[in-house]
């Protein structure tokens, strides 16, 4: 019996609305913090969750599913089994290991490749047209490997990258010259790690020009300042990990941030991780890392054409071969 009397004798028309669906693999610290973004940004009408630990898993989607009367209306769902991800538009992967404290990213390929073999081709499956987001760590690489798996088309198989780093960088350069961090357009580039590029050549805040600013007014800045703050952005998630053991907020609002320009078709440039053989003088193999990207409904649009330094162009290379070298471990 419905709760509510029909206004009418006929049928309510069935709603017009395209019914969108994200799916998180991985109910830890990041898939969390990621999913109760997603449920207070009112991004998605179901969210599916999955994990390898029922318990855990059904605790959590509990737990969400209490804060119903605060949130958007949302539907979650979650089991461990894949069909629940069924139809998802968009897949988010952040099962496996993390890091112990001075451990690096890439330390963590043998343990979360594995894994990936397991979760990839069911959530293909599944939703065939679904858009892949790899969070997972090392994720240039296990972008990778995800695309591999998947045998999706490229432009919809996207890592997390440097969208994480390029919002420290922003912080930090806001924080070092007290303006809003919104306001600072600079991308870190590259690998989401130790051979990340910082592109100071673009930098601009409210429009301006940064680097040229400072030459016109004829302001000193050293080269040691640049490079401190990139060596911050370098340690940032080193210092958060030693300190808490993981990091979680950050990842989760950069992670929605995608997820908005993805399904929203907000075209807005991100640097995430893409298929980049051919840009920038990349070659040698097919390598996923960061670059300023134009995401919308259908994925990655289009890889936007920044003007790079020869040194930018140079450190930028030099990430794609770090990858390259871990990535011919693999084998694949
Ligand atoms: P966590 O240990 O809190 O959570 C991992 C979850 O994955 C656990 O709930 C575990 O049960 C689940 N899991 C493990 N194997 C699975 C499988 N085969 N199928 C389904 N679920 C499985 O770890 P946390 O802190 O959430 O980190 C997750 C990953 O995200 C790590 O690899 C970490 O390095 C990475 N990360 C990536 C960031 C980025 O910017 N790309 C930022 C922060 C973390
Ligand atoms: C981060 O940068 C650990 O990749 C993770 O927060």
């Amino acid at each position: 019996q419905a709760f509510f009397k029909p206004i009418r004798d006929t049928a309510p028309p069935s709603p017009t609305k395209r019914h969108t669906k994200i799916s998180v693999i991985g109910v830890g610290n990041v898939g969390m913090a990621i999913a109760q973004t997603i449920l207070t940004q009112d991004l998605t009408d179901e969210l599916a969750l999955v994990d390898a630990k029922p318990d855990k898993l059904h605790g959590e989607m509990l737990d969400l599913q209490h804060a119903a009367a605060f949130l958007p209306r949302t539907k979650i769902v979650a089991s461990v089994d894949y069909s629940v991800t069924v139809g998802s538009d968009l897949c988010i992967v952040t099962a496996g290991a993390r890091q112990n404290p001075g451990e690096s990213r890439l330390n963590l390929l043998q343990r979360n490749v594995a894994l990936l073999s397991n979760i990839i081709p069911p959530l293909a499956k599944y939703s065939p047209d679904t858009i892949l987001l790899i969070v997972s760590n090392p994720v240039d690489v296990l972008t990778y490997v995800s695309w591999k798996l998947s045998g999706l088309p490229s432009n919809r198989v996207i890592g997390s990258g440097t969208n994480l780093d390029s919002s420290r960088f922003r912080f930090l350069i806001a924080d070092h010259l007290d303006v809003n961090a919104q306001d600072v357009q600079a991308y870190i580039v590259g690998e989401h790690g130790d051979s990340s590029v910082a592109l100071w050549s673009s930098i601009s805040i409210g429009g301006v020009p940064v680097l040229s600013f400072l030459k016109n007014q004829q302001i000193a800045y050293e080269k040691e300042t640049l490079e401190k703050i990139h060596k911050a952005v370098i340690e940032s998630a080193y210092e958060v990990i030693s300190l808490k053991g993981y990091t979680s907020w950050a990842i989760g609002y950069s992670v929605a941030n995608l997820a908005r320009s993805l399904l929203r078709d907000q075209r807005k440039i991100h640097p995430v991780s893409v298929l980049a053989k051919g840009f920038y003088g990349i070659d040698g193999g097919d390598v996923f890392l960061s670059l300023p990207t134009q995401l919308g409904r259908g994925g990655v649009l289009g890889v936007t054409n920044i003007h790079l330094t020869d040194e930018e162009e140079q450190r930028l290379r030099m990430s794609a071969k770090t990858i390259l070298e871990v990535q011919s471990q693999l084998g694949l």
